[in-house]
């Protein structure tokens, strides 16, 4: 009777009455299987056997039944509604500082500069010595390092998470003759207390370019028509002396950050007219002279910035510790 039945109904809620006059708690089928303990163990064996093929059966069929309902109901044609709005699909995008890193490479790329990359787990030998910073010297201390605990076997040196991309300078200038265009952007590490603007982990691009005749003059020029490439005509910048023991004379770069007349409010929202996003400088003639070139014929200048830092004043951004929270909130917005 119950298989007669389900074949004849027509729509789901049909379906679902049915369950429950058979296979419901108070069911005929459910009834049956409850009186089982009542009757003699003999009869019980053979009953109950039967009861249970017949409930197996029963949900075969009701599933089969529930499966061909749902399938009619969507071959039927009002289950496809053209004009319902469509269902937005979720895109992923680049990190931020993914996006700045590209257009800070696209800058440079366009004055002729390429794009190489090297290891976040560095040699001290490259990120300290073949810059100009032997073991004791003081201004190692410019740079808080993560040592790694492991010594490179080949080189028996100590190795760190590189503290910044300079040591590509000297790899790059290794690997090559002169003249060098390249820029390099990686992430580095410091052993660092993090506040709005120091993260502990953050991206640099390193810049190097070596040839005859490159005088200040070409660093000043390159640094301003980049700052102008990705910041546009109205943003100012600042050059201050700075010390780097690889670099002579070596600058810091600012970009500004004046209170706009208009609106009252600054790019990013501390009390600072100049925030610094970059090293740069003249490169040592022993830093030439560590990789072979030789310093009376060759000059050069090399950059160090802080992709972050440039996210934040091209954004607005005031606090760097966003870009890695991955809170998607933030993210989103570029
Ligand atoms: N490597 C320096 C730093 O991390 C920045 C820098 C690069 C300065 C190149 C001068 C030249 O602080």
């Amino acid at each position: 009777d119950a298989l007669v039945e389900l074949d004849a109904i027509g729509a789901a809620d049909g379906v679902e009455e049915w369950r429950v006059a058979y296979l419901g708690r108070r069911g005929r089928l459910t009834g049956l299987l409850r009186s089982l303990p009542q009757l003699e163990p003999e009869q019980r064996r053979e009953i109950g056997s039967r009861a249970n093929q017949a409930k197996n059966a029963l949900e075969e069929a009701l599933a089969k039944r529930t499966r061909e309902i749902a399938q009619a109901a969507l071959a039927s044609q009002d289950a496809l509604d053209v004009t319902l709005p469509g269902r937005p699909v979720a895109t992923g995008r680049l990190h931020p500082t993914t996006q700045i890193v590209r257009e800070i490479c696209a800058a440079f790329m366009g004055m002729g500069f390429s794009v190489v990359e090297g290891p976040e787990v560095e040699l001290d030998h490259y990120n300290f010595e073949m810059l100009n910073i032997p073991a004791g010297h003081p201004a190692r201390d410019m740079w808080n390092s993560l040592w790694v605990d492991y010594v490179n076997e080949e080189e028996q040196q100590p190795m760190l998470l590189r503290t910044h991309t300079s040591p590509m300078q000297a790899r790059v200038m290794e690997a090559q003759d002169p003249p060098v265009r390249v820029v390099v952007p990686g992430k580095c590490y410091r052993y660092e207390a993090t506040d709005a603007t120091h993260e502990w982990h953050f991206y640099q691009v390193e810049g190097l370019a070596v040839a005859e005749g490159i005088t200040f003059a070409d660093l000043k020029g390159t640094l301003y028509e980049f700052a102008r490439r990705v910041f546009g005509e109205d943003r100012q910048i600042r050059f201050r002396c700075d010390y780097f023991p690889f670099v002579e004379p070596g600058v810091d770069m600012s970009i500004s950050n004046f209170v706009d007349p208009e609106t009252g409010r600054r790019p990013i929202n501390r009390d600072e007219d100049w925030i610094e996003i970059m090293g740069a400088g003249m490169v040592h003639p022993r830093v030439l002279q560590g990789v072979g070139y030789d310093p009376q014929r060759y000059t050069g200048f090399a950059f160090g910035m802080g992709p972050e830092r440039i996210g934040m004043l091209k954004y607005g951004i005031d606090d760097i510790r966003h870009f890695y929270r991955n809170d998607v909130r933030f993210l989103r917005q570029f």
